[in-house]
């Protein structure tokens, strides 16, 4: 299986705070993974040094085999590499297919005029009827064609955290790193979305990377592996069943408040 994702001996501090002390993994093609680790041991902060988003204090990340330690975010976008933010991002005021229209923030063709361009235009020209026709898909894939016409300010969390991947899908990534999208989204519909994105990875043989802070709800998915964070290091990585055999995890986290329980039924 070859590798998709490198990540060799990655630190960041922020100021005297070291969010993310030295971290080493690697993402295959077709994985999906799951990271997880209490609040604040720098989950997030990986995905922002991992997508360009914040200048690393030390390491290399390789993304397709190429080493991207210092490029932007819209050039590592272009390799195929696609990410969403752990807070949802949409436009409350427009439906939920004109949501997937626009590009995402921090990404090719996000400046305020081209997504006037692309909302305004008269005529819709064949790219732009390809991308219609790829945002049905995309909500086809996720099971939720019916919510197209829907103004996203009326979708339930949990259904704006789909529109949130839906809109993560449109630039058919070959690596989707997801920040918690199912924090706070009731069992059921949880349960749905790791559900769709293990038929996707399956179906297209993309890789997912996903973070939940949930060890109970996670070792139940179907995730292939997982890794581990605490405290800004990789306590462990393996597979479902490794992690939940593993004394030291059991000990730091499985049962503890922090890590289990908080998936609303
Ligand atoms: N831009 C920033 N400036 C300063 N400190 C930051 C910044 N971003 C994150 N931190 C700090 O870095 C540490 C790691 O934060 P991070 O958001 O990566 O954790 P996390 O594992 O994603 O946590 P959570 O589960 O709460 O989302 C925290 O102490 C946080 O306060
Ligand atoms: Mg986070």
């Amino acid at each position: 299986m070859s590798s998709v994702l490198k990540v060799e001996g990655l630190r960041k501090e922020f100021g005297g705070l070291v969010a993310v002390q030295d971290i080493s993994f690697d993402i295959g093609e077709g994985e999906f993974v799951g990271l997880i680790g209490p609040n604040g041991c720098g989950k997030s902060t990986t995905f922002n040094c991992i997508s360009g988003l914040l200048h690393k204090t030390a390491g290399t990340v390789e993304i397709f085999g190429k080493d991207v330690t210092e490029h932007r975010p819209d050039q590592i976008q272009n390799l195929g590499l696609t990410r969403t933010f752990q807070h949802t991002r949409l436009w409350r005021q427009m439906t939920v297919i004109e949501n997937l229209l626009v590009p995402p923030r921090h990404q090719f063709g996000s400046s305020f005029s081209d997504r006037i361009k692309a909302l305004l235009a008269p005529k819709l020209n064949q790219q732009e009827s390809d991308r219609l026709e790829k945002a049905y898909s995309v909500l086809d894939q996720l099971e939720v064609p019916h919510m197209a016409h829907n103004l996203t300010s009326e979708l339930s969390g949990g259904q704006s955290k789909l529109v949130d991947i839906g809109r993560s899908m449109m630039g058919d990534p070959r690596l989707l790193l997801l920040d918690e999208p199912v924090a706070g989204v009731a069992g059921p519909l949880a349960m749905k979305i790791f559900n769709n994105l293990r038929n996707i990875v399956d179906e297209t043989g993309i890789s997912i990377l996903i973070i939940e802070h949930n060890m109970d709800f996670i070792l139940r998915q179907g995730v292939d592996r997982i890794i581990v964070m605490n405290e800004g290091r990789v306590l462990m990585q393996g597979t479902p069943e490794e992690v939940r055999n593993n004394r030291q995890v059991v000990e730091a986290y499985l049962g503890s408040d922090g890590m289990s329980g908080d998936v609303e039924e």
